[in-house]
């Protein structure tokens, strides 16, 4: 009996550990590996940046009230941070390579530099410095920081389009003391070098866009904020001016999009259906975490020029505007993390509207739903075993204090 009783206060303890809740954050970064979207990093407020690594487990199923998160204790970052940016290797699989991004020092209570690039195992959740050269300003001793990038992996190589270049990084100048990158940046993961294309026909450089890697290998730049040469502020791009990087040929093509008027924004997401069209969602207009609209558009890829769709959703189950969030393709759900609330007016001097909700958008019937059902049912099996099995040790407990009475 008191076996029993131990094996069902065990039970407790392990449904209490399941129920891991994450703290609200923004400008982590995140990366789908097989089942488990990783999520890195971001600003907590507590006090600054977190080196925490937490995972969302998608072999399961769930309702988005109790999120299948866990906390890779082992997988804690060498470094707290937000605004960097990761791309899984699509070579073996499993290594995540996270690249600039800005650090706070929790011992001296300052803002610091991170190493360039880390590599992360994400099979035995370990961490690594990844030694670059070639990028004097970012790799070298230079206390400039790498920010509002997003990476892409192909092959062997890892493509970067402009982002920022931020000196002595503090959080209350951070985009008020960068200048902007010009050129397409590219890490040779074999030889850990960087090389640089600057065309004549290179884009406005920007940052904090989005860039989505099609099936035909065009990287598709979408939104963020650009500084053309000569200016002295930066403005927002507009959201029907979409370069593209052709990876094979290692050529820019400029693409205007028709169909429906999109906001400019910057800080949103975007991921990548089956069939060729790029769902963007959220965002914020200039800085200050201000509300863009529509929360939701759709590129579709597949015609030429490439078009915007405003889909007519219901609100049942939508998540608030965000900025700062991720969101990744996992069958036909789009999965929304972490993030800030955007309002209309700016909210100054105020805690920080964060998100720690998970939300999914199911890109097939075009809904915004509460459930998440996985199509690999071998992990459920196990949490019914273990819930019948509490269920028979709570009864032996019950019968045990049953006999007591007697
Ligand atoms: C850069 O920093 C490393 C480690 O702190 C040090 O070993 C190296 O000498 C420094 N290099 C330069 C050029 O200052
Ligand atoms: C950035 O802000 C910090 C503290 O708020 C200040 O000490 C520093 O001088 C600022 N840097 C620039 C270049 O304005
Ligand atoms: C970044 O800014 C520094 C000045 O803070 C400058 O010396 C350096 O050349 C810049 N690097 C790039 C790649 O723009
Ligand atoms: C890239 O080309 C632009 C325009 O010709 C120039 O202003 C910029 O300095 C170049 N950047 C680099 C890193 O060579
Ligand atoms: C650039 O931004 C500053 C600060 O927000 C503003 O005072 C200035 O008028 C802007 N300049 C232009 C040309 O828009």
């Amino acid at each position: 009996m008191i076996f029993m009783t131990l094996l069902f206060i065990l039970f407790l303890l392990a449904s209490v550990t399941c129920q891991f809740i994450p703290d609200p954050r923004q400008y982590q970064t995140s990366v789908l590996i097989g089942t488990r979207l990783f999520s890195f990093g971001g600003y907590t407020g507590k006090p600054e940046y977190t080196k925490e690594t937490v995972i969302l487990d998608l072999s399961k199923p769930f309702y988005t009230s109790h999120p299948t998160w866990s906390r890779d204790t082992k997988g804690t970052a060498p470094m707290s941070s937000e605004f960097s940016t990761s791309c899984l290797s699509p070579i073996d699989t499993s290594t995540v390579y996270i690249i600039g991004g800005v650090s706070y020092d929790e011992v001296s209570s300052s803002f610091v530099k991170p190493s360039l690039v880390y590599t992360f195992n994400s099979i035995d959740s370990t961490w690594s410095p990844f030694t670059t050269s070639g990028f004097t300003t970012f790799d070298s001793n230079m206390s400039n920081v790498y920010n509002d990038i997003q990476a892409i992996m192909r092959h062997g190589l890892i493509y970067i389009f402009g982002g920022t270049n931020t000196s002595s990084p503090q959080e209350s100048n951070l985009t008020t003391i960068s200048t902007i990158i010009t050129t397409m940046s590219v890490l040779n993961t074999k030889k850990m070098t960087w090389l640089f294309f600057n065309f004549t026909d290179t884009p406005t450089p920007r940052e904090a866009y989005t860039a989505t890697l099609l099936k035909n290998g065009y990287i598709v730049y979408i939104g963020g904020t650009e500084k053309p040469n000569g200016a002295s502020n930066e403005t927002s791009v507009n959201m029907n001016n979409i370069p593209i990087f052709d990876t094979d040929d290692l050529t820019w093509i400029s693409m205007t999009a028709s169909g429906d008027t999109v906001g400019s924004r910057n800080s949103h997401s975007a991921v990548l259906t089956n069939d060729g069209k790029i769902i963007i969602f959220g965002g914020q207009s200039g800085y200050g975490f201000v509300h863009v609209s529509p929360d939701l558009a759709i590129l579709d890829t597949n015609s030429n020029p490439y078009k915007w769709i405003i889909p007519s959703i219901s609100t049942a189950n939508a998540p608030p505007p965000l900025a700062g969030h991720s969101s990744i393709l996992y069958n036909n759900y789009m999965v929304i993390i972490f993030g800030r609330q955007t309002t209309v007016q700016p909210i100054i001097g105020t805690v920080p509207l964060m998100n720690n909700q998970v939300y999914l958008f199911d890109v097939e019937k075009s809904v915004w739903v509460s459930y998440f059902k996985s199509n690999s049912s071998g992990k459920c099996t196990i949490s019914y075993i273990g819930i019948i099995a509490t269920i028979f040790s709570l009864l032996i407990v019950i019968d045990w204090n049953w006999l007591l009475l007697l």
